[in-house]
């Protein structure tokens, strides 16, 4: 590969490695600075004018145009393959109805899941394929995405499949996980032998596969306990996969208490969080995933305590949750501006949130999330002047231009500025 000289950037926006350690977010902010990739990685960065000096009149060049660069966004938490749609929940629930009630009366999970049962790998593929496109344009170089959907061994290694026929087709560096979501509905009143099937066989082979590189439970009322949720994600720590938990969405339902006791590489959701949890995420380094969207599309929860999370010296990443029954969004951008009003974040903590943390919460930090020499050459360029306007343009925020590894994965036909 050759190199790539990234020049004419208006503004540099990075965290860094060396202040990961720190409670208040710092941002290096560099005007004038150019960046050369080499072998798909950053080699150096420094003022345009030093590094133009230096460069063989050969080298292919990238005009950034005046953009704000960052490091490519990192969507650490999403559930991207299914079909069909389930608008018809969100309008009952505007209606009065609750996300738990539906749930109850059949709908939920279980209503996607019988929609995935029935289609084929190809179709999930084809409708589930755009989305990861539309996260790429918002800006989203790497992406977390989770089965669960299919809840059976056949349901979810079909998930896990369309998953890896999609890594094929989309440029961004995808991680997969396997998530147990609920208990498949032919299985209704065998609880124990499913989890038996869990434990037993579905994570060794998920791990002996490698169709997945961590796994997820929803430990919540109405889905699994904690002692359920234990006994799934310890069979995965012993088949050496990550863990992370969907954690005290709807009450303090111990998931968070539960990842820090396994030294989870996230708790997600945390709704309801109070000071002890608070305490034992950030002891025990698990990174407290937001997830805004959902909050915002439910509609009745409070918002994550993310300046309390940040002020005990938690990591805190913010992730879309994209799923078609609590945030049916990819749009990272949107994310951040529902955590910047409503979880009171600064553009600092917003950018470590969507790039260096969310990086940690995926154990990928060493890789990708700041833009540092020895890092991915992941770099999303924004028609934007400055690291506010990141998450003040509601709604519709794409990225100018998307690389990926060094390479052009993306760019705004538009390409009119967007502040
Ligand atoms: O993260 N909370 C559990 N799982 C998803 C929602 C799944 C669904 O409703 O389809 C979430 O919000
Ligand atoms: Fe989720």
């Amino acid at each position: 590969m050759p190199d790539l000289f990234v020049h004419n950037i208006g503004l540099l926006a990075t965290p860094l490695m060396a202040d990961r350690q720190r409670t208040e977010r710092f941002v290096l902010e560099r005007r004038n600075a150019a960046i050369l990739v080499r072998e798909g990685r950053i080699v150096e960065i420094g003022p345009e004018r030093e590094l133009e000096s230096r460069m063989p009149a050969d080298c292919p060049r990238f005009n950034a145009d005046g953009c704000l660069a960052t490091p490519g966004l990192i969507d650490c938490h999403t559930h991207p393959v299914f079909t069909g749609n389930r608008a018809d929940e969100f309008h009952m629930r505007n209606a009065g109805r609750s996300y738990q009630e539906i749930a109850v009366a059949g709908g939920g999970i279980q209503a996607t899941a019988r929609k995935v049962r029935a289609a084929a790998v190809d179709q999930i593929v084809k409708e589930s394929l755009p989305r990861f496109d539309r996260s790429l344009a918002a800006g989203v170089t790497t992406i977390e995405a989770k089965s669960g959907y299919g809840l059976d061994w056949d349901g979810e290694a079909k998930l896990l499949r369309a998953l890896e026929l999609i890594s094929l087709q989309t440029p961004q560096r995808m991680h997969k996980t396997f998530l147990i979501h609920a208990v498949p509905e032919a299985m209704e009143g065998q609880r124990e032998r499913f989890l038996d099937e869990v434990a037993a066989e579905m994570i060794p082979r998920v791990a002996e596969l490698k169709l997945a590189s961590a796994a997820d439970v929803f430990c919540e009322q109405g889905a699994f306990s904690v002692d359920e949720s234990r006994r799934m994600l310890r069979a995965a720590l012993d088949h050496g996969l990550q863990v992370a938990v969907h954690a005290n969405q709807f009450g303090h339902s111990g998931g968070a208490l539960l990842a820090a006791e396994l030294g989870a590489r996230s708790a997600d959701h945390l709704e309801y969080l109070n000071d002890q949890e608070i305490t034992a995420l950030a002891k025990a380094n698990v990174c407290a995933v937001m997830l805004p969207a959902s909050v915002f599309f439910l509609g009745t929860l409070p918002y994550p305590p993310a300046r309390k999370l940040i002020e005990q010296g938690a990591r805190v990443a913010i992730a879309t949750d994209m799923n078609p029954g609590s945030a049916m969004t990819e749009s990272m951008p949107f994310c951040m501006t529902a955590a910047a009003i409503y979880a009171k974040m600064n553009p600092a903590e917003l950018l470590w949130a969507v790039t260096l943390d969310a990086a940690a919460a995926l154990r990928a930090d060493s890789d990708v999330g700041s833009l540092e020499a020895g890092k991915a050459a992941d770099i999303c360029l924004w028609r934007a002047p400055d690291l506010n306007s990141l998450s003040y343009h509601l709604g519709d925020f794409r990225a100018f231009t998307v690389i990926i590894g060094g390479e052009l994965a993306w760019e705004d036909r538009d390409a009119t500025a967007r502040y």
